[in-house]
C-alpha cells in the first residue's frame, strides 16, 4: 500500500515543479492528495455513549488497593452513567488491561495548571491530564448528515431555549477527580467565570470570545446554561472541546486565586501547580507521577477515570503512560526504530526515509499518509497602536498596508521552499485560511498571490519603501530605517526554521532584511498569544473555524493574537462578522457558504503570509490495537485525540514492563 502510494508519490514530482512557472495566476494550481486510505463512516453515537451497565470490572493492579480499602470499589468510583466505548467501534475489539504506552515528545512541561494556560509539553501529554466538556478528535469517523456539533463528554446532554439564546448543558453526575474528589457545576463554573473571564488570567479561551462574552448561570450541582446575547447554534459548542473547554480542580487551585486567597498573586496563580511538584489533580486518563526533567515523565492510571468499554472494563487498558523528553524528530525517530510506540509525522525532511523504512514487513510501525492539513505561515503582528516603540510602530504600520502583505506573498517561490523541506510532492502553496485538507477549504475562493518578484518591487515602490541610503534594504517611507522584521520561530522545530531561511533569501532578494529570532518553544507560544512579537514563523493547521479560534481569525475583541489591540481593519470587521454568523448555524450549506467568504477574505487581503502545506502520517507500532488506520494526524483534533488512547490496548504477551507496577498517584 505504502510502497505504491510512495512510488505514485514520486513520479509527480515533476508535474509538481512546473507548477512554479505559473504565471501569476490568481487561481490556486491543482492539488494532488497523498492520502489513499478508505473506510467507514459511522454515525456520532457508534463510537461512544453515556449509559449504566449492570456491573463493572477494574485493571487487576486495583484490586488489591481496593480490598486494603485504599480505594472504594469501582462502582463507587464510576459515575450514573459512565461513557461507554461500543466494541463495533474497536478496529481489534476489547482490550486487554497492562502495559505501557510510550510517547516521546519534544516539547517540555510548562506546568500542571493548564486553567491558566499552561502547557504541560504537547504531543498528547496535555490531552491525556486533562478532560474537557465535549470531545472532537473521534470526528473524523462520524459520517457527514452526523456532523453538526461536537461529541459529549464531560457535557453528557444539552439543549437550547426556543429563540437558541439559551444553552442549558447537564454535566455528567459522579465523577470524580483523581484524588477522589467530586466533579461538578463549580469546578466548570470556577474554570469559565474566574479563569476565562478573568482577563488577568492568560486562560486558553480569550475572554469574550465565547459567543461575544456568554454568561454563565448556575442551576444546580449539574446544571448550568450559558445566556448568549444573540441567538447560537451547536456549532459554538464546539468551542467547549480541547484546549479550550476543560475545568480544572477548583478545589485545589482556589487557595492560589486571587478572588479566593488573601494576598495570592495572579504571577502565583498561573504557577500554582509547578512542574516538579506531583502528582497533579486530574481528570484524564493517566496521571503524572513521576518527572525527571529533560528526561521522563511517567504517567498511571487514574482509578477513577470515568470510561468504560461495553463489557464493562474500566479504562484506560495501558496501566502506564511514557512521554520521554526529547526532539519532535525523535520522535519520528523512534518510532520508526520501534522503540517509541507513536508519531505525529510532521518534519518532510525525513519523510522519505522513514516511509521507505516502514515499507519494511519486519517494521515495526505502520505508518499512514492522510491530507494536508499541515500549513506554515508568517504571521505578522498588526496591533500598531500597541508596539512598545516608534521604530516598531512604523513596522506595523507597514505591515497594515494591503500591498505591503501582498509583496511580501508575492516574493515567496513556494515550490523553491517546499523542495527545501522534502524533495518530492510533499508540499503545496498555503496562501492562508483553511488548509487544504480542512473540509472547509474551496480553491475557487483561495485568492494566490503567487511568486513574482517584480511586482512585489512594484508594489513596495508603490507604497514608498525604497533603499533611499543604498545598502541594499529598502527604508521606511520618507527614508526612515531599513525594512529589518524580526521573526521568530521555535527552536524545536526543524521544518519551521528551513522555511524561514529560504523565506528570508528570497525577501532579500527584494530588499527585506529578517532578522531570524530563535526562542524556545514555551517562550514561542507565550509571546504569541500574548501578541509579543514583530513577526513569527510557524506551523498552524487551520481547519476549523472553531478550535484555539484567536490564533487565527478575529473570534473575539482581543483576537486574533496578531492584532489583539482592538483596532482593527475593514476587512477584520467582516471577518468577525461571517466567524459569528458560522458558529449561530448549524446549517451546513450555509457554514460551507460562510468559510468560502472567510477563505476568500483572508487570502484576498493575505491576512497572513502562507508558506507551504504538507500531508502527515500517523505512525502506530503494530503492537498496538484499536489504533483505526484511517486516524488522521490532525483533524477535528491532533491524533493524540482523534486515535482514543483511553481504548488502545496491547496483548500481554506484548506488554513492556512498567517501571511502576502496582502503583497509582497517591495525595
Ligand atoms: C505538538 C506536536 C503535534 C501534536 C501536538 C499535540 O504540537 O508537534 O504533532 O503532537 O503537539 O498537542
Ligand atoms: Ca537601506
Amino acid at each position: 500500500m505504502i510502497h505504491n502510494r510512495m512510488r505514485m508519490a514520486l513520479g509527480l514530482t515533476t508535474a509538481l515543479m512546473s507548477v512554479g512557472t505559473l504565471a501569476a495566476a490568481e487561481e490556486m494550481p491543482p492539488e494532488q492528495s497523498l492520502s489513499g486510505l478508505e473506510y467507514e463512516l459511522i454515525g456520532r453515537g457508534d463510537i461512544y455513549a453515556h449509559g449504566s451497565l449492570g456491573s463493572y470490572s477494574q485493571a487487576p493492579m486495583l484490586d488489591a488497593m481496593v480490598a486494603s480499602g485504599a480505594l472504594p470499589p469501582v462502582e463507587d468510583r464510576l459515575p450514573a452513567e459512565p461513557i461507554v466505548f461500543k466494541t463495533g467501534a474497536m478496529v481489534d475489539g476489547i482490550g486487554e488491561y497492562g502495559g505501557v504506552f510510550r510517547h516521546v515528545i519534544g516539547g517540555r512541561p510548562e506546568g500542571w495548571n493548564w486553567m491558566a494556560g499552561q502547557h504541560q509539553g504537547w504531543g498528547g501529554i496535555n490531552m491525556a491530564m486533562q478532560e474537557c466538556l465535549v470531545r472532537q478528535g473521534p470526528r473524523w469517523q462520524v459520517k457527514a448528515e452526523d456532523q453538526t456539533g461536537p461529541l459529549p463528554n464531560l457535557a453528557q446532554s444539552w439543549s437550547w431555549n426556543d429563540t437558541n439564546t439559551e444553552l442549558t448543558i447537564n454535566l455528567m453526575q459522579g465523577v470524580k477527580w483523581s484524588d477522589g474528589d467530586a466533579f461538578d457545576v463549580e469546578d466548570v463554573r470556577f474554570w469559565y467565570e474566574d479563569n476565562v473571564q478573568n482577563e488577568n488570567i492568560a486562560s486558553r479561551m480569550a475572554k469574550d470570545s465565547f459567543g461575544g462574552g456568554a454568561a454563565m448561570e448556575v442551576i444546580d450541582d449539574y446544571t448550568f446554561k450559558f445566556v448568549f446575547a444573540s441567538p447560537q447554534a451547536e456549532t459554538i459548542v464546539e468551542n467547549l472541546a480541547y484546549i479550550q473547554g476543560c475545568p480544572g480542580p477548583s478545589h485545589i487551585l482556589k487557595a492560589s486565586h486571587p478572588d479566593y486567597a488573601d494576598g495570592a498573586t495572579y504571577d502565583g496563580y498561573t504557577q500554582a501547580l509547578p512542574n516538579d511538584v506531583l502528582p497533579p489533580v486530574v481528570l484524564g486518563a493517566w496521571v503524572p507521577v513521576v518527572h525527571r526533567p529533560d528526561e521522563l515523565v511517567i504517567m498511571r492510571r487514574n482509578p477513577y477515570y470515568f470510561k468504560v468499554d461495553e463489557s464493562g472494563q474500566q479504562l484506560p487498558y495501558f496501566n502506564e503512560m511514557h512521554f520521554r523528553l526529547s526532539t519532535w524528530g525523535d520522535r519520528t525517530a523512534q518510532a520508526v526504530a520501534g522503540t517509541g510506540d507513536f508519531s505525529n509525522m510532521e518534519d518532510p525532511g525525513n519523510y522519505v526515509e522513514a516511509l521507505k523504512q516502514s515499507q519494511d514487513d519486519a517494521s515495526p510501525v505502520r505508518a499512514n499518509f492522510g491530507p494536508r492539513v499541515l500549513a506554515w505561515r508568517l504571521t505578522l503582528n498588526l496591533d500598531a497602536a500597541g508596539a512598545e516603540d516608534e521604530g516598531e510602530k512604523a513596522l506595523r504600520m507597514l505591515f497594515r498596508e494591503l500591498d505591503f502583505r501582498k509583496a511580501l506573498s508575492h516574493a515567496l517561490d513556494r515550490d523553491a521552499i517546499g523542495q527545501a523541506l522534502a524533495r518530492g510532492p510533499f508540499a503545496y502553496p498555503y496562501v492562508g485560511g483553511f488548509a487544504t485538507g480542512s473540509p472547509y477549504y474551496d480553491a475557487a475562493s483561495s485568492v494566490f498571490t503567487p511568486y513574482d518578484q517584480a511586482g512585489a518591487m512594484a508594489l513596495l515602490d508603490g507604497l514608498d519603501v525604497t533603499d533611499t541610503d543604498g545598502d541594499g534594504v529598502r527604508n521606511l517611507p520618507g527614508g526612515g530605517d531599513n525594512v529589518v522584521i524580526s521573526v521568530e520561530v521555535g527552536d524545536n522545530a526543524n521544518a519551521d526554521r528551513k522555511q524561514l531561511e529560504a523565506i528570508a533569501s528570497q525577501l532579500e532578494e527584494i530588499g527585506i532584511r529578517i532578522n531570524i529570532r530563535t526562542v524556545d518553544q514555551t517562550t514561542a507560544d507565550t509571546n504569541f498569544t500574548g501578541g509579543a512579537f514583530t513577526a513569527v514563523m510557524g506551523r498552524e493547521n487551520v481547519i476549523l473555524p472553531t478550535r484555539e479560534s484567536c490564533r487565527s481569525w478575529p473570534a473575539g475583541p482581543s483576537c486574533p493574537h496578531f492584532n489583539d489591540g482592538g483596532d482593527r481593519l475593514p476587512f477584520e470587521e467582516e471577518m468577525a462578522a461571517k466567524l459569528a454568523a458560522f458558529q449561530s448555524t448549524s446549517d451546513a450549506e450555509e457554514q460551507a457558504a460562510l468559510a468560502r467568504d472567510l477563505q476568500r477574505i483572508a487570502t484576498e487581503n493575505v491576512y497572513t503570509i502562507g508558506s507551504v502545506q504538507v500531508p502527515a502520517a500517523l505512525l502506530v507500532n503494530k503492537r498496538i490495537k484499536n489504533a483505526h488506520p484511517g486516524t488522521p494526524v490532525f483533524m477535528y483534533e491532533w491524533a493524540e485525540d482523534g486515535v482514543i488512547r483511553e481504548r488502545l490496548w496491547t496483548p500481554a504477551a506484548m506488554q513492556e514492563e512498567e517501571v511502576l507496577p502496582d502503583t497509582i498517584a497517591e495525595y
